[in-house]
């Protein structure tokens, strides 16, 4: 019975230890809290991932309001990005160098992310709404009206297949 009891207890104790000595480490100021740092490959794949996978939950269930075909509204939302994301999230060439360099985690740059990883309209819009914890990403919701961040998360969605129009107009800008 005692030493039941004790094996527990050591077993509790033993959970413990790493968790507070990664809690003292970080409270002394041990640990990086620099943006400019490389983030290492495996972190911002862990880092992706686990960002992929909570988008995707958050944004179970939710309806589009806004035909991603509208052609008037992908150019509000052209011009929203524009004034408003391209800053951090890159234009149609080229990076921000603020956002592809000073974040951690860095900034996705949208125009050159992989289409197989651009998120779907829902995903950004619940990143977009709703802002990304531990990161540079702000919620927008207050900022902009529901039906714009639709119209933004639609245009992020289809930045690399928008319809002729309106991929004139992001293509034309620099
Ligand atoms: C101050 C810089 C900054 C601004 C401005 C900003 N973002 Fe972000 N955004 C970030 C960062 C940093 C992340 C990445 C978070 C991460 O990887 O954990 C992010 C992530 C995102 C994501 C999720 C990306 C993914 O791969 O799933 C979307 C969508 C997004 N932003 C859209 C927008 C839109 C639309 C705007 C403008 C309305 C905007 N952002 C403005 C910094 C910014």
């Amino acid at each position: 019975m005692r030493k039941g009891r004790s094996l527990i207890l050591a077993f509790v104790a033993g959970l413990l230890v790493l968790p507070v000595i990664l809690a003292v480490v970080a409270l002394v100021g041990w640990l990086p809290s620099d943006a400019v740092s490389q983030p290492p490959g495996l972190e911002q794949a862990i880092g992706e991932g686990a960002l992929d996978a909570s988008l995707g939950r958050r944004a179970k269930g939710l309806h589009n309001p806004v035909n991603s075909s509208d052609t008037a509204a992908l150019l509000a939302g052209e011009k929203l990005f524009r004034q408003n994301c391209a800053g951090c999230h890159g234009g149609a060439h080229a990076d921000s160098s603020w956002g592809a360099r000073n974040f951690y985690p860095r900034v996705p740059q949208f125009w050159r992310v992989e289409e197989d990883d651009v998120p779907a309209p829902q995903e950004a819009f619940v990143a977009i709404r709703d802002g990304v914890r531990y990161s540079g990403m702000g919620a927008w919701n207050g900022m902009l009206s529901e039906r714009q961040m639709w119209q933004v998360a639609n245009f992020v969605s289809r930045m690399h297949h928008l319809p002729p129009d309106v991929a004139h107009a992001w293509q034309a800008r620099k």
